[in-house]
């Protein structure tokens, strides 16, 4: 059985995935006890062993729920008796989202939904929820600000969008305590390399490490602002306390600094010694130019500053994917 520790319990909707299961450790590593929710439909169990350098074991020091947010009676189980979640279970790319909008709006709309609802009726204090850069759309002012967002540029946006409003509506007409974090281009280890959706950082590095040349889509002009997963864990810790008047809005969770896809790649290139010519294939749909977030309303409202930079993210990544491609 899970320990009583702070007494606070926090269930972490796809906690069995790359960004929720740092989020399951950050909050055993602070006292917290924690159930996931998971249907493992892209998280898998294996990235719950070992956390904390093996401290925490499925079961004895958190409970594991497997099951689908689109369900009401699943979600009602999992939130009973929770004090706050952490909402990460969604569907991820932007090109799954052109190839499938159906499923997309199902699971990353209609099941926060779900999972909103549930809190409320529980009597849950707050819900953090993963919002996404990808909100700013065809927005082309950077650094990306709150208040300056464009038009959605794919079914994945728009469902991140509409959380957000939700989010707002929940805190404005039932009370319950909701944040957005619009995560910017997460990297870190657990990062699913292999899905056909997986991100531009676990792409390059399985390539390089197995002597591939890494696919660029477009011409690699495009920049990102890529966010550490121990700055995302950060982020949410601090919207588990920030104060009531930061809540019902949402915030961008990111570096504040731009890399594009040619500077990341020659990055990683050093760090590994490598020296692979890359393929170009035709840029993808829905896919933005260029992000960067401007965080000085998350330093403001929540007191989030980015702490991990490229090159220490990189190489700490980089030492997880060669012990365990
Ligand atoms: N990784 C990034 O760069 C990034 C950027 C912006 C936003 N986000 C958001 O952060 C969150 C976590 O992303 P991630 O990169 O860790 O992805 P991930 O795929 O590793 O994690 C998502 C988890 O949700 C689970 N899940 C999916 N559908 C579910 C369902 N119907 N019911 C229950 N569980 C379900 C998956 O099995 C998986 O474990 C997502 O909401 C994503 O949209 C991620």
């Amino acid at each position: 059985m899970t320990a009583k520790r702070n007494g606070r319990m926090v269930l972490v909707t796809g906690g069995a995935g790359f960004i929720g299961s740092h989020l399951v450790e950050g909050l055993l590593e602070k006292g917290n006890m924690v159930r996931v929710l998971d249907d493992l439909s892209n998280g898998k169990e294996e990235n719950l062993h070992g956390l904390g350098n093996g401290r925490w074991l499925m079961g004895r020091d958190f409970e594991f729920i497997r099951g689908d947010i689109r369900d009401a009676e699943t979600v009602d189980k999992a939130v009973k008796g929770v004090d706050a979640i952490l909402h990460q279970a969604a569907l991820g790319s932007v090109p799954r989202s052109v190839a499938d909008p159906l499923t997309t709006q199902q699971v990353n709309a209609d099941g926060t939904l779900q999972v909103f609802w549930a809190a409320k009726n529980n009597g849950v204090s707050r819900v953090v929820f993963a919002s996404s850069s990808s909100v700013y759309g065809d927005s082309e002012l950077l650094p990306k600000r709150e208040g300056e967002e464009g038009a959605p540029l794919s079914p994945y946006a728009l469902t991140k969008r509409v959380n957000e409003d939700f989010g707002r509506l929940f805190s404005n007409l039932y009370g319950l305590k909701t944040i957005g974090l619009r995560y910017f281009n997460v990297y870190g280890p657990r990062q699913d390399p292999t899905s056909a959706y997986a991100a531009v950082i676990p792409r390059f590095l399985t390539a390089l490490l197995s002597g591939d040349a890494p696919v660029i889509y477009g011409n690699g002009e495009q920049s990102r602002d890529f966010t550490y997963a121990k700055d995302v864990v950060e982020a949410n810790l601090l919207a588990l306390e920030a104060p009531a008047s930061a809540c019902g809005a949402a915030y961008n969770i990111g570096r504040g600094d731009q890399a594009n896809l040619l500077m990341l790649l020659g990055t990683l290139q050093k760090l590994l010694g490598t020296d692979i010519k890359p393929k170009f294939d035709p840029p993808r749909a829905g896919d933005v130019m260029h992000s960067s977030a401007d965080t000085s309303l998350a330093a403001r409202m929540l007191g989030f500053k980015a702490k991990s930079d490229l090159m220490s993210g990189l190489g700490e990544s980089i030492q997880w994917y060669k012990e365990n491609l």
